[in-house]
């Protein structure tokens, strides 16, 4: 079992430690902000994920796992340190690349024996080349130090399960001390591991993720076209997923992509093109498509209503998919804004992305309309004039046909996620619009 420091606390690196943990590793966490570690340490996740609670109290019961801000005394003797930072976008798409530089400098001044620097952190191709030069830059200590990248694919709401159980570890070394090293920490879990170089796996994680967005934008692109010539996008991507090439996962048409990753993977990919002088096509056009649908049902509805001010419109889900509290790049922070500019009394509700939606839209007057958070589906259907969904949480999802029709002024429905049957919404008696289907009268 080795000794291993995770830099940085978020979703990355937290549950990378966890689960280093959990399969037997001596773990340390390390973060700047005390009040997180002290969460942490009494037990409390600082992220809403499935089951991380619950391992993060019993691998620290067990003293695999602690967490602190000294990071000396954390780098000092590792034999591995996984780097999961955040690389937030700036204004021109590319990555900022300043809370790495921080990790590195501090390595560097601090290891004091050979140690293997692992980026978990989604970087731009060669990044990891630069990372490894600057810690030799700032080496205090006669110690042998490589940089590793091995790039993550969780995904938010399936943390634990995507990395105890991953489809494939990605692991880019230079060295075969550093690959074996990699390997070995790896081996408890018992998992495909694909070893490239260092580039190769840096790569991955963005065409990954972009192939993944692209496929999202192609059928959103696809479900535009089907409502104008009178086809089911439903239909159409059951009858695509029976072959395999093609495969039936991500083929859902919606209001876009939202998240930290999707979005901010795109487009400092197309950046990363524009500087080899490359341009990306397929990719922008992703970019492009995303663009557009967030704010596909404020486009339908502005169509069917001749003003939104003074009305009682229903918002049911506002976190950019469910099983998280993230409001990162959600449709929902596309469309408030819009309606509430048009005078919309808005009635939102969503099972945990309210607490941190009513940080950015408090609660009550809002420019000309108003925002109030209810705690029930009921509550914001009541005497509604209209309703918007814009996530698929499985509370919302069990609301039926007949609840909207009984609850609402006017069963007029906009949803983003498909969630129901156009024919059964319409013998219920609801006016539903939906992506890529024709509207029930
Ligand atoms: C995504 C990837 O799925 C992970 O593999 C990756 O590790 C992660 O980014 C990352 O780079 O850290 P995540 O952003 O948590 O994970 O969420 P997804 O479940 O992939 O959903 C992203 C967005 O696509 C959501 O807004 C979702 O509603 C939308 N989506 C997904 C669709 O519109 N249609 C689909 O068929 C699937």
């Amino acid at each position: 079992m080795y000794k291993i420091a995770v830099a940085g606390t978020g979703y990355v690196g937290l549950v990378a430690g966890v689960c280093f943990a959990e399969v037997g590793h001596q773990v340390t966490c390390v973060d700047i902000d005390e009040k997180k570690v002290d969460l942490m340490k009494s037990g409390v996740s600082p992220i809403y994920e499935a089951g991380l609670e619950e391992l993060m109290q019993m691998n620290y019961a067990a003293g695999r796992i602690e967490y602190t801000t000294d990071y000396k005394q954390a780098y000092r003797d590792a034999d591995a340190i996984f780097i999961g930072v955040g690389t937030p976008e700036q204004p021109d798409g590319s990555a900022n690349l300043s809370y790495i530089a921080t990790v590195a400098r501090q390595i560097a001044e601090n290891i004091e024996k050979d140690c293997l620097v692992v980026v978990k952190s989604t970087v731009p191709v060669g990044t990891n080349d630069k990372v490894e030069q600057f810690i030799q830059d700032f080496l205090v200590n006669d110690v042998k130090v490589e940089v590793a990248s091995n790039p993550e694919f969780l995904a938010q709401g399936s943390a634990v399960h995507d990395t105890l159980y991953a489809e494939r570890i990605i692991i880019g070394t230079e060295s075969k001390w550093a690959e074996g090293l990699l390997k070995k920490i790896y081996e408890p879990f018992h998992l495909p591991i694909v070893a490239v170089n260092r580039r190769s796996a840096e790569m991955i994680k963005y065409a990954s993720n972009d192939f993944l967005a692209l496929k999202i934008s192609y059928m959103n692109d696809i479900a535009n076209l089907c409502e104008l010539v009178g086809a089911d996008i439903q239909d159409v991507a059951r009858g695509m997923s029976f072959d395999e090439r093609i495969g039936s996962k991500f083929l859902n048409a919606g209001i876009g992509y939202g998240g930290s990753c999707f979005p901010k993977d795109t487009k400092a990919l197309e950046y990363i093109a524009k500087q080899n002088g490359y341009e990306l096509k397929t990719v922008k056009a992703a970019i492009d498509v995303n663009k557009d649908q967030k704010t596909l049902l404020y486009k339908k509805a502005s169509k069917r209503l001749i003003t939104f001010n003074g009305l009682k419109v229903a918002v049911l889900g506002l976190t950019f998919k469910p099983g998280t509290d993230d409001l990162r790049e959600a449709p929902s922070l596309d469309n408030v804004p819009l309606l509430l500019e048009q005078g919309a009394d808005i009635y939102a509700y969503d099972p945990v992305g309210a607490e941190n939606f009513a940080k950015l839209y408090p609660q009550g007057k809002n420019g000309k309309g108003s925002i109030t958070y209810v705690g029930n589906v009921e509550e914001a259907l009541e005497e509604a004039n209209v309703c918007f969904v814009f996530t698929e949480w499985g509370e919302i999802k069990a609301v039926t046909p007949a609840d909207y029709k009984k609850l609402m002024r006017t069963p007029l429905v906009f949803d983003g996620r498909n969630l129901y049957g156009v024919y059964v919404m319409g013998e219920a008696g609801v006016e539903y619009h939906s992506v890529g289907r024709q509207t029930s009268a």
